[in-house]
């Protein structure tokens, strides 16, 4: 393979033997996703929806991170107002993104590091991943339709664990849940989200969209309202002050105080 090609230096892209490979790629602050790589990403599906070269799409991270979510410094300073905001515009993009997608999952997948998970085909884990969705803990609810999709899912009462506790789960747990395929040692889950992607490329493109599509028809309204349903509350509790308390918590490395709330 190539040397893989920057479209922004914290998101790379590469095409290869039909398979576009996104590398979430900003280790210094664990893979946490700004607005600059919300846009990358959302242009490179855009882009990869578009171009008949781009048969199978692989999202990937880092194998001791893949990402610690939302930058908690771009909620504080430049919280998404309006649907067009670059979050919501890549959450759209993944959702309805016609052609398959395959994760490989290693270490933390914090906020939005598990909710895109719900929107791929397969999903590879390292036996050193930890899938969380702290949004409560943030003082936001969920996005990404993780509301819905979440109970279908996994069932309420486990969905209510993982989104009212916002404690993390194993990829034991998120295999038996069925959120996750197989899991492996971290080293190998990139490689096989590769050869996965492969056999999908090797296989008729329209055979693939519409079977994708047929198996999505029913949830795609559903999650098309509910995620902008989320945004919207979402949107108002990111300017709210228990949020603000938390991201100020974080941002100060100490124990967020939700006590006059
Ligand atoms: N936004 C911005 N910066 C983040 C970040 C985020 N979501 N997550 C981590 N970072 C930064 C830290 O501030 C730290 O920066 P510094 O070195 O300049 O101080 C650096 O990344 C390393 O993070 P640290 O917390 O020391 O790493 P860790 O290995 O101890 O823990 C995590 C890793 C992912 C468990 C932890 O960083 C974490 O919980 N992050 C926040 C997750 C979160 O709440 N995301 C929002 C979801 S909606």
């Amino acid at each position: 393979m190539q040397d893989p090609t920057p479209v922004f230096t914290d998101v790379l892209s590469h095409l290869d033997a039909g398979v576009m490979t996104l590398t979430i790629n900003r280790l210094g602050k664990k893979n946490s996703i700004t607005g600059a790589m919300y846009s990358a990403l959302a242009d490179a599906l855009d882009s990869a929806n578009h171009d008949p070269a781009v048969h199978a799409v692989v999202i990937q991270g880092h194998e001791t991170i893949f990402s610690a979510g939302n930058d908690i410094g771009d909620f504080l300073n430049q919280p998404p107002a309006t649907a067009d905001a670059p979050v919501f515009r890549f959450l759209r993009g993944i959702s309805s993104f016609p052609k398959p997608i395959i994760a490989s999952v290693c270490g933390p997948a914090v906020g939005i590091g598990t909710t895109l998970l719900l929107h791929c085909d397969l999903v590879y884990a390292g036996d050193n991943a930890a899938f969380s969705m702290p949004f409560v803990n943030l003082g936001l609810c969920p996005e990404a339709a993780s509301s819905f999709l979440a109970v279908q899912l996994m069932g309420y009462p486990r969905a209510a664990e993982a989104l009212l506790l916002g404690e993390p789960f194993s990829a034991e747990s998120a295999l038996e849940m069925g959120l996750i395929n197989r899991i492996v040692p971290p080293g190998e889950a990139n490689a096989l989200a590769q050869r996965q992607a492969l056999k999908l490329a090797g296989k008729p493109m329209t055979s693939l969209m519409e079977t994708k599509r047929l198996m999505k028809k029913g949830n795609a309204g559903m999650v098309a309202e509910r995620m902008a349903e989320e945004g919207v509350s979402f949107g108002r509790m990111l300017q709210e002050p228990a949020a603000r308390e938390a991201f100020s918590a974080f941002m100060e490395k100490r124990r967020p105080d939700f006590s006059a709330l």
